[in-house]
């Protein structure tokens, strides 16, 4: 099992776990002694204060270098050629015209492929990162439409990129089920996710639903999306020997340097991935197919080899989100408490992966209701193997979540804020656990007062100024706290003249939100240090431990290791100072960190600088490993970042034209660490949530499991023009049990948002639409 695993199936398995109450609550392990830190209770320092990307200056200098501009001597240039049936076999190649092409160097096929162990699928051991189950380029069968089925390596890309284009392929077909209805046809089966049913049945909800007064019941459909980070995948891969290495642009860098390094039978360590700087990730900045080929392709050429896909080659190769189609069901009493609420439906997967979209998890939360009954059935497609993406789950769960409730509230003719805030639950309704931290009430109220939603008439499609109907709406997000064991962090204080500066490194990824930044922050807070005598190493293999941007768990893992790994380096330094200094005699527990040294907690007269420390000791540093504690917080508390949203549209009568006007999110994720970079974080995720809400939709031919719009000319995001200025607050109250008091932020903001659009169109319009996207052709 892998260390997500570990942490995820703890998280999952708690939530399935509704009638044994776990354990009796403990203090959290990684508070030494069980005392609680004394940089929770209270702003301290740096935390919550704006500091500016540590890394801004140099990507706007184009000083950063991404992973398709490191340049080894004799690198030569890849590019990939893909299948264009969803199943069968390659049945014959014509390679001569690309091998005589101008600056050809290698056409590899699975006829000349190395041979390469299959990638150990996500979830299916320690550091598994691979994208499915299946074999890349060892034998002639196709498993989706755009699979890799050739690799050429040519002086320039653009001589690569024309022999690809001039290699002929004869294929056997084989049948293949690339309609929804045919997949349905085939049979479906439970969802499963990180090994637990996605499914939960509290009470009899069936019956409840047929018994109650009010009741809606409506299915909701989302599309399959695509991944468009402004940073197309790509990897620069050379070998020395035996070993390998890859500068890649990767969020899960440790785990991806073991899986591929596995592929290849590279004995451990002898891997090294890098991944400074990342253009966006949201889940897709894994292990693909295309840094195996290249660095099969680099063996096989003997020389290094840059692979950059181009946008095309994203969405072939690359996988998103799967379509959903939804059942929520909800049954109330005239007060508008819940007896029933029903969460059902159907995702889709290829034969060789295993990531349904699970969209009841964030239905398991949410709400209080009498009886709750929440499936995710699943049926097989031959297609790309999905993933995740950002907020996989929640962010279409609650589209169809929270336009029913809206859809409730009208039948009730209560206030859609209220109907909420009387559903609000005091414990996990499914697990029983008690909430660490649930201001969410707080959220909607503080939200309600900043937009203006006193007073608001809530008669559908009456307000209009000339052609246009303007309405307002409004939806709760929730996205699970997570912290995955495995992290570590090295610290290192080193004197440099008269100053002592800390090195603090992270096997964790920066993918452009803000990490790096967010780890300097609460590494300075630590160890009494100005940020500017704070180096942050992060997103290299070569570091110990494993950290990975994902499931909006890696700040909490960070700081738990940097907290861990502080502690270690207090109880070092009292060693180094001995009998002859202030501190003579104190315990760990005694001190702490205090403006560039260590001072008696409860007398910060008795204290001593670092530098005098290692002075005294003759040392020039000190270096400190340690491990981040287990998540033990996960097994005693229900654990979630929340959001209260809150949208205005404006919808053309005419035209069906639709402008989303305003935006506010209000959010408790705990203590916000760096309100610069986490404003950013929300904002990005509430317009991820508009383009969901309005454009983004994979074309996905029927006919032959092909992706009929692979490029951001037909594949439509949120322009500037789309986008309304966004406003987001939060509570700023911090969880006491969690690292730092902060709950993940970056996958919260994108949940909801499409639902509070929908909501406002149908109060602009009276329209109900319950099928993503909303594009205009069904507002008219
Ligand atoms: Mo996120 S979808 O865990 O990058």
């Amino acid at each position: 099992m892998s260390i997500v695993d570990t942490a995820k199936q703890a998280a999952q398995g708690l939530m399935q776990g509704a009638m044994e109450k776990l354990v009796p609550l403990a203090p959290d392990s990684w508070i030494p002694g069980g005392v609680p830190d004394p940089l929770i209770a209270r702003k301290h320092g740096l935390i919550g204060t704006p500091v500016s990307r540590l890394d801004g200056a140099l990507k706007v200098k184009g000083a950063a270098p991404f992973a398709a501009e490191f340049r080894f001597d004799g690198m030569v240039f890849a590019a990939l050629r893909y299948a264009t049936i969803a199943r069968g076999r390659i049945s014959a190649i014509d390679g001569g015209a690309a091998e005589a092409a101008p600056g050809v160097v290698l056409v590899m096929t699975h006829l000349n492929a190395p041979p390469m162990k299959t990638p150990a699928v996500f979830g299916s051991g320690p550091n598994a990162v691979g994208p499915a189950d299946l074999p890349i380029f060892q034998d002639d069968r196709i498993h989706w439409n755009g699979q890799p089925i050739a690799c050429v390596l040519a002086q320039t890309q653009e001589q690569a990129d024309h022999a690809a284009a001039l290699l002929r392929f004869s294929y056997a077909e084989e049948p293949s089920t690339t309609t929804l209805a045919g997949a349905k046809a085939n049979g479906t089966e439970q969802g499963m996710f990180f090994g637990q049913p996605l499914r939960n049945d509290i009470g009899e909800a069936e019956a409840a639903l047929a018994a109650a007064p009010v009741k809606v019941d409506r299915t909701y459909r989302t599309p399959r999306h695509n991944h468009n980070p402004i940073e197309p995948h790509a990897a620069t891969i050379a070998w020395a020997g035996d070993e390998l290495l890859i500068h890649d642009a990767s969020q899960m860098v440790t785990q991806q340097a073991q899986t591929i390094g596995d592929v290849f039978g590279v004995a451990e360590g002898k891997t090294r991935l890098t991944s400074p700087y990342v253009g966006g990730g949201f889940g897709c900045k894994g292990l693909w197919d295309h840094q195996i080929i290249g660095a099969a392709a680099a063996k096989l050429a003997g020389r290094p080899v840059r692979i950059a896909l181009s946008r095309e080659g994203v969405y072939r190769t690359v996988g998103g989100r799967s379509l959903t189609e939804q059942r929520v069901a909800i049954g109330a009493q005239r007060d508008g408490t819940f007896d029933a609420l029903i969460h059902t439906g159907l995702s889709v997967m290829t034969p060789h992966n295993n990531m349904p979209e699970p969209f009841i998890l964030g239905t398991r939360c949410t709400y209080a209701a009498r009886h709750i009954a929440l499936k995710v059935e699943v049926a097989r497609m031959n297609m790309l193997a999905n993933t995740f993406m950002r907020a996989p789950g929640e962010a279409v769960g609650t589209f169809a979540l929270e336009v029913a409730i809206d859809e409730l509230a009208a039948e009730l003719a209560i206030d859609p804020i209220e109907l909420r805030i009387r559903n609000e639950p005091e414990q996990d309704p499914v697990n029983g656990l008690p909430f660490s931290s649930r201001h969410i009430v707080t959220a909607w109220r503080q939200g309600a007062e900043r937009f203006g939603w006193a007073g608001r008439d809530a008669t559908p499609g009456v307000r209009r100024e000339g052609e246009w109907l303007i309405g307002t709406g409004c939806a709760t997000g929730t996205y699970p706290y997570y912290r995955m064991p495995g992290g570590e962090a090295r610290i290192t204080l080193a004197r440099d003249g008269a100053t002592v500066r800390a090195t603090v490194e992270v096997a964790a990824a920066e993918m452009g939100m803000g990490t790096s930044t967010t780890t300097a922050i609460v590494a300075a807070e630590r160890l009494g240090l100005p940020i500017a005598q704070i180096e942050v190493g992060y997103g290299d293999s070569a570091i110990p431990g494993a950290i990975m941007a994902g499931g909006s768990q890696q700040t909490a893992a960070i700081g738990a290791a940097v907290i861990a790994a502080h502690n270690a380096l207090v109880a070092e330094l009292l060693t180094l100072a001995g009998n002859d200094s202030p501190l003579a005699g104190l315990s760990p527990d005694e001190v702490a960190s205090d403006d560039g040294g260590l001072a008696k907690r409860d007398d910060p007269a008795r204290r001593e600088s670092y530098g005098s420390i290692l002075a005294r000791a003759q040392r020039d540093s000190v270096t400190v490993t340690k491990a981040g504690s287990m998540p033990l917080e996960l097994m005693h508390w229900s654990m979630h970042s929340h959001s209260a949203l809150f949208c205005e549209v404006r919808v053309n009568a005419v035209t069906g034209e639709l402008r989303v006007s305003r935006l506010l999110g209000s959010f408790d994720c705990g203590r916000i660490l760096n309100p610069k970079t986490a404003t950013s974080q929300f904002r990005g995720g509430i317009i991820m949530g508009l383009g969901m809400a309005l454009m983004e939709e994979t074309q996905f031919d029927e006919r032959n499991g092909r992706i009929m719009n692979p490029s951001l000319a037909e594949y439509h995001i949120p322009v500037h023009m789309d986008v309304p200025e966004i406003d987001v607050i939060w509570t700023d109250i911090p969880d006491p049990h969690t690292p730092m008091g902060a709950h993940g932020i970056g996958e919260i903001g994108i949940t909801g948002v499409a639902a509070a659009v929908a909501n406002a169109v149908w109060h602009a319009t009276g329209k109900r639409v319950r099928d993503l996207p909303i594009t205009l052709d069904k507002l008219l």
